[in-house]
């Protein structure tokens, strides 16, 4: 980040400074006291089980030049504010101007599936392009989106930004913070439907990053899905339209899945055409490599330079399509950090394209779909018995309906050899049904709601020495 006077972080948070306002913040800024190093920031928020206001005396002893904090302490100077979390956007929304007026290019992506997946391309995309800050992992929300960035600097010239929402108004707030010059929506499904009551109550709620776009900017819609594409007019930004149809300005064509579930394609931008073999795993990755083409494009790559960067990116946040093969031949796909109906549909697609003997499927339940979730759920197992999966697992009480749809779409009920779907209470029940049934050659993907906790699950297939280190 950049170097900043505990005078600076008065002004721009409003907060109250006790100690000097000349000492200055040389480090990050850090929400953990056992993270804090020397010339740090500490930001003490009040978590679920801990109050960070109680740990000033450890960051201090840590290093920490100062804290953003309801109370005071002695331990170190403190900046007092009434609520640290939106002093944070503050201050970050204070760099970020500071940082774009030296001609910083902010671009922020959201949408239902698929924004760490696409923040992932686009930020190794541009890397190749010049200083780039986009962090693995899912730092979307009113605490990770601000901390992001803060930690770029002077030297930073792209910053990717994944804004989530749970609600109207979240995304309008994060580009307050960070206003992007390019926006990027992927598209529109069912993820959190029970708080946003509708898919059109997320599509307002998605479009609010184009709404925020000046006429200087560039939104980047998903013209393959109507609610996205219907976002245009909410614009005052030139509209870039990627897609598979023939009217998107940026498009793939001749998609094709190797025996691994990578896609190759050809890209079409700008009246040329560019070979891109992925490395990440699934076609649904086809979407999402064309919506970070859009927005490099926009930012003034050259297509060959794109096509050519989105052919050596690789995975980098965990538990995403995650496929690893252990020593007796059986592959696990650890997709575990999250699920709703479209990402299972898209993890099932790439399941069945992968080679194997059988393809299981370990699934637990999607969380937050409201009144629609034992319908949604019995949906996903039939989808999943037509979509050539051997054997469902569903596990847990919540996952039941998976296992019933499943059985009504042809999988036998039961356990024994064949094609199968068997609900499991527990964990630990399908971690020994699994060790009974899988054969080398078996593709497993484990999926649910990150709430249930799959990916101890997949870990634990993975456990000790079965790996052969190819993560792939
Ligand atoms: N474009 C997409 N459409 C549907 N599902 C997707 C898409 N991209 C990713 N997914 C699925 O969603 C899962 C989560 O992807 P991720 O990139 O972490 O999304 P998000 O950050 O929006 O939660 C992936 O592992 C995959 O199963
Ligand atoms: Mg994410």
């Amino acid at each position: 980040m950049i170097a900043l006077t505990l005078a600076d972080i008065a002004e721009l948070t409003g907060g109250e400074l006790s100690g000097s306002p000349d000492a200055t913040v040389t480090g990050s800024v850090t929400l953990d006291s056992r993270s804090v190093a020397e010339g740090d920031l500490f930001v003490a928020v009040a978590g679920e089980r801990v109050d960070g206001a109680d740990f000033l005396p450890a960051a201090a002893a840590a290093g920490a030049v100062a804290a953003l904090t309801v109370r005071a302490d002695d331990a170190l100077p403190c900046i007092v504010v009434p609520d640290p979390v939106e002093a944070l956007g503050r201050l970050a929304a204070g760099v970020h101007d500071r940082l774009a007026d030296r001609g910083l290019l902010t671009l922020g992506i959201t949408g239902s599936s698929g924004k760490t997946s696409t923040k992932d391309l686009l930020g190794q995309v541009l890397a190749t392009e010049g200083p780039t800050v986009s962090p693995p992992g899912s730092y979307n929300n009113d605490i990770g989106l601000p901390l992001t960035v803060l930690t770029a600097d002077e030297d930073t010239r792209f910053l990717v930004l994944e804004m989530g929402a749970r609600g109207r108004g979240h995304i309008a707030r994060l580009c307050r913070i960070a206003r992007p010059r390019i926006g990027v929506v992927l598209n529109v499904g069912s993820a959190h439907l029970g708080e946003f009551g509708s898919a059109d109550g997320i599509a307002a709620a998605k479009g609010e990053l184009v709404e925020a776009l000046d006429d200087q900017g560039t939104a980047v819609l998903n013209a393959d899905d109507p609610r996205v594409i219907g976002m245009a007019p909410r614009t005052v930004a030139r509209v870039l339209r990627t897609g598979r149809g023939a009217d998107a300005d940026v498009r793939a064509t001749d998609v094709t899945l190797d025996e691994t579930a990578r896609a190759r394609f050809t890209l079409v931008a700008g009246g040329e055409r560019h070979p891109v073999a992925l490395q990440v795993v699934g076609e649904h990755q086809v979407a999402n490599a064309l919506s970070a083409a859009g927005a490099a494009l926009a930012a003034g790559m050259a297509p060959a330079a794109v096509a050519a960067a989105l052919s050596a990116a690789g995975p980098r946040s965990r538990w995403r399509m995650e496929v690893s093969r252990r020593d007796d031949g059986v592959t696990v796909v650890n997709d575990a950090y999250n699920a709703n109906p479209e990402s299972m549909r898209a993890a099932l697609a790439a399941l069945a394209g992968l080679s194997g003997s059988r393809r299981v499927a370990v699934l637990g339940a999607m969380a937050e779909l409201g009144p629609d979730a034992a319908a949604e759920h019995e949906r996903l197992g039939r989808d999943a018995a037509a979509a050539g999966i051997d054997l469902i697992v569903a596990v847990g009480p919540d996952a039941v309906g998976i296992a019933d749809g499943a059985a009504a779409a042809g999988l036998a009920a039961g356990r024994g050899a064949g094609e199968e779907s068997v609900h499991v209470p527990d964990r630990a029940t399908a971690r020994e049904l699994l060790s009974e049934v899988l054969r080398p050659g078996d593709v497993v993907l484990v999926k649910a709601s990150r709430s249930y906790g799959l990916e101890l699950l997949a870990a634990d297939l993975l456990e000790g020495d079965h790996t052969a280190g190819d993560r792939a």
